[in-house]
């Protein structure tokens, strides 16, 4: 073989072993492309949607009186499920219409309840104080008590509440 030859062969050997890599390389973006933007893709990595969570009729909800109810939430991490329950007040106000009110103190999520004398809520921690609407009135904490959307269905007066 010349040396001429020789070298053209070095040069035909180069470029079939870089098309090799080329081709390995490829080939694994391409599948961790597709594990990754299936995954990606899929409903666990979506962010999750706001659920209507049933939480008991408006017939039984005395007006200005907070009622503590506990509804059953249930969260899906892939397949992972876990129901945590997440206690809120519903409050019936004038034309039938129903706040609900978080029971977590927003100074450092201990949870509040209803004084019913005083028509206040009382966090047991650092003593919070709020309103009826959830206006922060005394104490520590820095923002009022979330809020949650509500809904009433019409045929059957069962309360739903956005979480
Ligand atoms: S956690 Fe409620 S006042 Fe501190």
């Amino acid at each position: 073989m010349s040396e001429h030859e020789h070298e053209e062969h070095q040069i035909n050997r180069r470029g079939l072993l870089r098309w090799i890599i080329n081709v390995v390389v490829g080939g694994i973006g391409a599948v961790l492309a597709v594990i990754v933007g299936g995954a990606v893709g899929s409903p666990s990595f979506r962010k999750e949607r706001s659920r209507w969570l049933p939480a008991g009729r408006i017939l039984g909800l005395q007006p200005e009186q907070p009622q503590p109810v506990t509804l059953r939430v249930v969260r899906k991490e892939g397949y992972y499920e876990a129901v945590d329950h997440e206690v809120v007040f519903l409050i019936r106000g004038a034309g039938d219409k129903v706040t609900a009110m978080s029971s977590v103190c927003t100074h450092l999520g201990c949870h509040v309840s209803w004084d019913p004398q005083g028509r206040v809520f009382r966090c047991p921690c650092h003593g919070g104080v709020y309103d009826i609407t959830g206006k922060v009135i005394a104490g520590p904490p820095p923002r009022p008590l979330a809020t949650y959307s509500t809904r009433i269905d019409p045929d059957n007066h069962e309360v739903f509440v956005e979480l």
